[in-house]
């Protein structure tokens, strides 16, 4: 499924919600963290990627509470972020994405469409107010666009115009060691 909130409160609660016992999830954005905290707890593994510093500093205490969390201070923007977090979990069930809900749908939409695309989750979450408006606005006026897809988090489409290099890269993660598989569940 992929869920789209603009609301931070809801946002929050709907990824609590979601998250299931042993699920892997990766959070764009956590800021101080107060989304991650509504289900680490519950989660195996949580990969959060923020690029403040504020982020950084309140994720410490958040990591030694909640051994099951790691924290990347990335710009998701950038190739490298992702690189990073698919050598630690090459899938990930849950992708939350929240690096701001009110602008720059555009950088959230490319953000989103690549990165779900590669860790392939079971349910995304975006925040996002423009991206909410498109699709409460938007029509599709192309009957030979498909109208029933498998339900998960990431686009079918994804990938049909990944370069060659990008699409390469990606696969030589697989080979890394996936050291989830060394998290104990709960
Ligand atoms: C609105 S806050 C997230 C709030 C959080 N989800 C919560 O529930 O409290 C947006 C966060 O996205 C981060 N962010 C924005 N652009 C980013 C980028 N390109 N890479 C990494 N983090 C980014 C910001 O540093 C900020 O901490």
């Amino acid at each position: 499924m992929i869920s789209i909130v603009y609301e931070v409160g809801l946002y929050r609660r709907l990824l609590a919600e979601t998250v299931r016992k042993g699920d892997i999830v990766v959070e764009i954005g956590p800021h101080t963290g107060l989304s991650t905290l509504g289900y680490a707890g519950k989660a195996k593994l949580v990969i959060a990627i923020d690029k403040s510093p504020e982020a950084e500093e309140s994720f410490k205490p958040i990591c030694k509470e909640h051994r099951n969390v790691r924290f990347l201070r990335e710009d998701v923007r950038g190739f490298d972020a992702l690189a990073k977090v698919v050598k630690i979990a090459p899938k990930c069930d849950i992708l939350a994405v929240d690096i701001g809900g009110g602008r720059y749908s555009d950088t959230v939409y490319k953000v989103w469409g690549s990165w779900s695309g590669a860790l392939k989750p079971r349910h995304s979450i975006i925040r996002s107010r423009t991206l909410a408006e498109f699709l409460q606005r938007a029509e599709i006026k192309d009957d030979s666009v498909k109208k029933k897809f498998k339900d998960n988090g990431w686009l079918s489409e994804w990938g049909r115009a990944t370069p060659y290099t990008l699409r390469r890269q990606l696969g030589e993660f697989k080979n890394y060691v996936d050291i989830t598989k060394s998290i104990k569940d709960e």
